[in-house]
């Protein structure tokens, strides 16, 4: 059987994961896991259950049976919560906060390992999030890990946020960016770490188009993908 070539891209909050990883699963034609999206799902998921965020039993059991869907169409990845469309609503800072209270529970994060790997299909998968080098696919051929000021971050979540229409200060976004960061990286389970084995990419004065090209070039060369 052909082993699935997967594609890591992982990193803090903001830092242009979603952008790289997307281009590249378009431009390459390959599949694309956005295991953010997983856990702004399951932080939902548990609000509107009333399932306190801290409450690590309670919350793995919500993560077992989670109803997601991941939909591909022409206008991006839909999200989708049992019949309800999330795609919007997981984007906002609140649902980014929820995901990274409930990204703390290891039986949590067990629970999401096995669906995060059987997205893992030919000719390939881009996988996107804190992880993906590290844990849930440690022998993958390429990872990269995607680094940038917290204030560059900041002032690109702006510019993002203001696209969809919600209004935040640049310092307290910063707030929230340094603060999320400090939870990821101090967890105990699954912390946010570059694999030994991951290539660290500052994007703080690089161009989205410029970061892609490097990625697909170590790609290239890696025989990973053809030029
Ligand atoms: O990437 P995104 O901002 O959508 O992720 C939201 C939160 O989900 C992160 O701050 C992090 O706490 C959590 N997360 C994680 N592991 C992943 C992806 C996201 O813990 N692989």
């Amino acid at each position: 059987m052909k082993t699935v070539p997967v594609i890591c891209v992982d990193g803090p909050s903001g830092v242009g994961k979603g952008t790289l990883s997307l281009q590249l699963a378009d431009s390459l034609g390959w599949h694309l896991l956005d295991s953010g999206a997983l856990y702004r799902v399951l932080g939902l998921a548990c609000s509107q259950s009333a399932v306190p965020l801290d409450d690590a039993p309670a919350v793995a059991t919500v993560a077992r049976s989670l109803d997601v869907r991941f939909q591909s169409g022409g206008d991006g990845v839909r999200v989708w919560l049992g019949d309800s469309d999330v795609t919007t609503v997981i984007r906002t800072e609140a649902g980014g906060r929820g995901a990274s209270e409930v990204a703390v529970h290891v039986e949590a994060r067990e629970a999401l390992l096995l669906r995060q790997r059987e997205l893992a299909r030919l000719p390939g998968l881009i996988a996107d999030g804190r992880d993906m080098g590290t844990v849930v696919f440690p022998d993958a051929p390429l990872k990269i890990f995607l680094t940038a000021s917290a204030e560059a971050r900041a002032e690109r979540r702006l510019l993002q946020l203001q696209g969809m229409g919600e209004s935040v200060s640049l310092a307290r976004l910063l707030a929230d960016i340094e603060e999320r960061d400090a939870r990821d990286r101090n967890r105990a389970a699954s912390p946010l770490v570059a694999a030994e084995d991951a290539i660290v990419v500052d994007s703080t004065t690089l161009t989205a188009d410029a970061v892609m090209h490097l990625v697909r070039d170590l790609a290239v060369s890696r025989g990973i993908v053809e030029e």
